[in-house]
């Protein structure tokens, strides 16, 4: 294979990538808003860390840091639609909840309602923030889990021949994972 080298911003090297939509209330409004972000990771298990990089001309930085909480929410692939609308409004000018009919869950530990429609959905504090580059890197402290009932096995793990999860690749272009879970025989080798 003939490989070629070149600078950073050439590809999308880090995709794919979960997404990952953000919901946080606009009290002035009296909305929700929701917004897809995949630069988003698992930080900490103990206690159960979860970071998200914003960019702060979004309406959801914004919003972050003033109600101190967020729901963090993941979609199957036939919501690949809804997730490329979400990302081109903006929260500023658009009600998205009430445009695209979206319908919410209640939380249970925090204000800010989660997405039905996904197939996992974590309630998370804000506990700190670091500016980082053109982005700040928000990090919730995940209160609740609300999962499909069925979607994850006995360990936890995602069952992909019954979830297909949504990947983002950049460029709006998505994908999912296949139906196949692999199980290497070496077990030192799962991780
Ligand atoms: C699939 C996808 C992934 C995105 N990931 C991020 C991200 O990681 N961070 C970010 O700040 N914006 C990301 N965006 C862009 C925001 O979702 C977009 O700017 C959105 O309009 C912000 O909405 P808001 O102004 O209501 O917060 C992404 C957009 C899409 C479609």
């Amino acid at each position: 294979m003939v490989r070629v080298s070149s600078d950073p911003g050439s590809c999308y090297f880090y995709y794919p990538r979960l997404v990952c939509v953000v919901g946080v209330r606009d009290d002035a409004k009296g909305t929700t808003n929701f917004a897809p972000v995949t630069w988003a990771t698992p930080l900490s298990s103990d206690p159960p860390l979860f970071g998200i990089c914003l960019s702060p001309a979004t309406h959801t930085h914004q919003l972050v840091l003033k109600t101190g909480e967020f729901t963090i929410n993941f979609l199957t692939e036939e919501h690949a639609g809804l997730a490329s609308t979400l990302g081109k409004l903006s929260g500023r000018q658009a009600d998205k909840v009430k445009e695209l009919a979206l319908e919410l869950e209640a939380g249970e530990t925090i204000a800010t309602p989660s997405l039905a429609a996904a197939y996992v959905a974590a309630e998370c504090l804000l506990v700190e923030r670091h500016h980082l580059g053109d982005q700040t890197l928000v990090v919730g402290e995940v209160q609740r889990l609300h999962a499909d009932a069925g979607a994850f096995d006995a360990d936890g793990v995602l069952r992909v021949e019954a979830t297909s999860p949504l990947l983002y690749l950049g460029s709006n272009r998505y994908a999912t994972t296949t139906k196949t879970t692999i199980r290497p025989a070496d077990p030192g080798a799962a991780r």
